[in-house]
């Protein structure tokens, strides 16, 4: 799509940011007509100039024969490949500090390729908890279906808990991958990658090799949170929240290295869980502004945590800025985070039927699930995103019944405020 020219990533000595990468990364537009941003490709099928050429671009998506020195991957059918995925492709690695990326038609469609592609019956997949409901559901009823069992630790309980979970699973049998989602949701505990890396490094997978190290970086990424530079192998990302950043697709992504993301590729292209090109589209147009939108919603998130800190009808808020000083965490925050993001949950006073209220009476705040928009959502995790789990669980992992998430979106806090503090005095 672009020769090396419009993939400079720098001038001189300086190294460009991502947010200036993102206004025409990967993209020629003396290819498409001088045209200033990049066309859709809605189309299902390319035309090969000749059999040849089919040929060759078939053997290379099909791992029939090795790429050959600056070989491009031809354009074939868009289950494989697209002009506009590779160009998001490229822009997500950026970001994600990655070698390459893969888009996918959901976050739940980038996390189950990713992990079928490395699980195996027989296999353990040892995973934090608590995870977004989805996730939750593939690995403890999905997976176990085809013979993976997975192996829970709190992310509460630290490196030890990990550790613990990591040698029961290791003494019932290979280790697939070690599936962390931090910050988690919707409680925001932290998962030591770094850790993760060290112990999956001690661990043998089925094929021999070590098992992966898989992080989802919904919560924080990309701006806020690294994981290939902590250790990760692969990070998934729901784009449907802050990279897409209006609330208006599903979407997810998974970046790593090349190799780290071949298996899930071929998987891909089986099952069919790619991203469409329209979406793909609107992905790059929103990562014009991503930088800009996940700044001010944070700016707006430390004002909105502060307030309910200090009011009488909440009974603690869940905001990784607030972390104190002696907290476990504290460390692991300032080594992995670049900012507390802007979604976190807050407990009121009372039980369901207290933080139901609340919700209800919300006015400027939308009571919806997802978080990572413009704007500001409410939702009740225990009887929502997070109701798949057990009563039990939900208990241990932290998910209370007068827990209420936020997802502070780009209005002014001020706003916020005045409609929370009405609807929770009520
Ligand atoms: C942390 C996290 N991971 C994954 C997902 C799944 O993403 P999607 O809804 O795009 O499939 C979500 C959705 O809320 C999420 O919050």
């Amino acid at each position: 799509m672009a020769d090396e020219r419009w993939r400079r990533k720098r001038i001189g000595d300086r190294v460009l940011s991502p947010e200036t990468l993102m206004m025409g990364y990967g993209y020629d537009p003396f290819r498409s007509e001088r045209s200033l941003k990049p066309p859709v490709f809605p189309t299902s099928t390319f035309v090969f100039r000749t059999a040849e050429d089919g040929k060759s671009f078939f053997e290379l998506a099909y791992g029939l024969r090795a790429k050959r020195p600056n070989e491009e991957p031809g354009l074939i059918y868009s289950r494989i490949n697209n002009p506009d995925l590779e160009m998001l492709e490229d822009r997500l690695a950026i970001w994600d500090q990655a070698e390459a990326n893969l888009v996918f038609a959901s976050g739940m469609a980038a996390i189950s390729t990713a992990l079928w592609a490395y699980a195996r019956p027989g296999t353990a997949i040892v995973h934090s908890g608590p995870v977004y409901g989805g996730t939750d559901f593939l690995l403890k009823r999905i997976l176990p279906q085809f013979g993976v069992t997975p192996v829970e630790f709190a992310a509460e309980g630290g490196n030890a808990a990990m550790e613990r979970a990591v040698d029961v699973a290791r003494a019932a049998g290979p280790v697939a991958a070690l599936y962390l989602e931090t910050p988690a949701n919707p409680t925001n505990g932290l998962v030591d990658i770094a850790r993760a890396r060290e112990l999956a490094e001690s661990l043998r997978a089925p094929d021999g090799r070590r098992p992966v190290v898989v992080v989802d970086n919904t919560f924080l990424g990309p701006l806020f949170q690294t994981p290939v530079a902590l250790g990760a192998d692969l990070v998934v990302t729901s784009l449907t929240k802050y990279v897409g950043g209006h609330s208006d697709l599903i979407a997810g992504g998974c970046s790593g290295t090349a190799a780290a993301l071949e298996p899930i590729r071929g998987f891909r292209t089986i099952l069919g869980t790619m991203c469409d090109p329209q979406t793909g589209w609107l992905l790059m147009r929103s990562l014009e502004t991503l930088k800009l939108r996940m700044t001010a919603s944070a700016d707006g998130a430390l004002t909105v945590a502060r307030f309910l800190a200090a009011h009488p009808r909440v009974a603690s808020v869940w905001y990784l800025g607030f972390l104190p000083g002696d907290h476990p965490d504290r460390p692991l925050f300032e080594r992995q985070c670049a900012s507390p993001g802007s979604t976190f949950a807050f407990e009121v006073e009372g039980g369901e039927a207290e933080a139901f209220a609340v919700l209800d009476r919300l006015e400027v705040i939308k009571l919806a699930v997802s978080l990572g928009g413009t704007e500001t959502l409410a939702s009740h995790p225990a009887s929502m995103t997070h109701s798949d789990i057990e009563p039990e669980a939900q208990r241990r992992l932290g998910i209370t019944p007068a827990l209420i998430r936020l997802s502070v979106g780009i209005e002014n806090p001020d706003d916020l405020i005045v409609d929370l503090d009405q609807a929770l005095r009520g």
